[in-house]
């Protein structure tokens, strides 16, 4: 064994443990009390020592940033999200299933009401938001439509025009509001304007974009956001054709709320009628 290759190397990367560096090391601790004495050197020690630190803190800092985007990814403005989830480029999940129940059955569940929440006016003038209509139950919060909510429930409207218009149902959504909805996913389609290259394949089947990921938001985490946020609210559930009192849509509160609901609320503030003009716009 003392004559392996392995003992040689031992022996070789344990050379120093002889009399003669051990007496090395004992001079060089020597000299570095006496120098330890010396206040002036010990100084530029610490200063150099400091400097060295705060560099590997740097580099290090650098490093895990380098490694995981989403720590150093600045969240989004309101609800401070961050691109925490990954998921693969899915072909079909079961909102397109060949099973029409459960379609159905996924479609119509989507559920928006908390796209509505109440803003305080200090925390909307801070995230540099403008005012909104006055909330009925707290007279210092406005009224918002979290704007991700409203992308789902046009999405859920055109669903639900088209699959009457494929079992011969009357339309429940009168076509105003479905091609509002088409084109406010049109906009945001091309707001977006999304760059990601989807590779595609020779395949029988013309799809692409397999084998390939992409990092998301947190729905639920936006949904907390909205749910901290809460403005009561739940919408009956076919809103074209509903005529009881927009009010009534905002005596929802979860009991934990603080608000109180009352019968007599009347909105003090004008009216509004007529749109602005740049929310009219005549060309494409
Ligand atoms: C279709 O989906 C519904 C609802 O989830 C389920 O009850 C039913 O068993 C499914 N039908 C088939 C044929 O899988």
């Amino acid at each position: 064994m003392a004559n392996s290759i392995d003992s040689i190397e031992q022996r070789g990367l344990l050379g120093g443990d002889s009399e003669e560096s051990r007496h090395n090391e004992k001079s060089l601790l020597q000299s570095f009390t006496r120098s330890h004495a010396n206040s002036r050197t010990q100084k530029a020690a610490l200063f150099v020592l400091s400097v060295s630190i705060a560099f590997n803190v740097l580099l290090a800092t650098l490093y895990l940033r380098a490694l995981s985007p989403s720590q150093s990814e600045a969240p989004s403005k309101y609800a401070e999200l961050k691109h925490v989830r990954e998921e693969p480029y899915v072909i079909v999940t079961p909102y397109a299933s060949d099973n029409e129940t459960l379609q159905d059955q996924l479609w119509y569940n989507i559920n928006v009401d908390s796209a509505v929440v109440a803003l305080s006016d200090d925390w909307v003038a801070q995230h540099e938001l403008r005012k909104a209509q006055r909330f009925p139950w707290d007279q210092s919060k406005g009224i918002y439509i979290l704007h991700g909510f409203h992308n789902l429930h046009c999405l859920k409207i055109v669903y639900i025009s088209m699959s009457e218009y494929r079992r011969g149902k009357p339309q429940t959504r009168s076509w105003h509001h479905v091609s509002h909805c088409l084109d406010a996913l049109r906009r945001q389609i091309i707001c977006d304007a999304d760059d990601t290259p989807r590779a595609t394949d020779r395949r029988v089947e013309v799809v692409s974009g397999l084998h390939q990921h992409r990092q998301c938001r947190s729905w639920e985490q936006l949904e907390d956001f909205a749910k901290r946020h809460t403005a009561c609210y739940k919408r009956p559930e076919n809103p074209d054709e509903a005529s009881a009192s927009k009010l009534d849509r905002f005596k929802h509160c979860p009991p934990d709320s603080g608000y109180v609901v009352t019968d007599d609320y009347v909105p003090t503030e004008e009216l509004l009628e007529g749109l602005p003009e740049e929310s009219l716009q005549d060309h494409v």
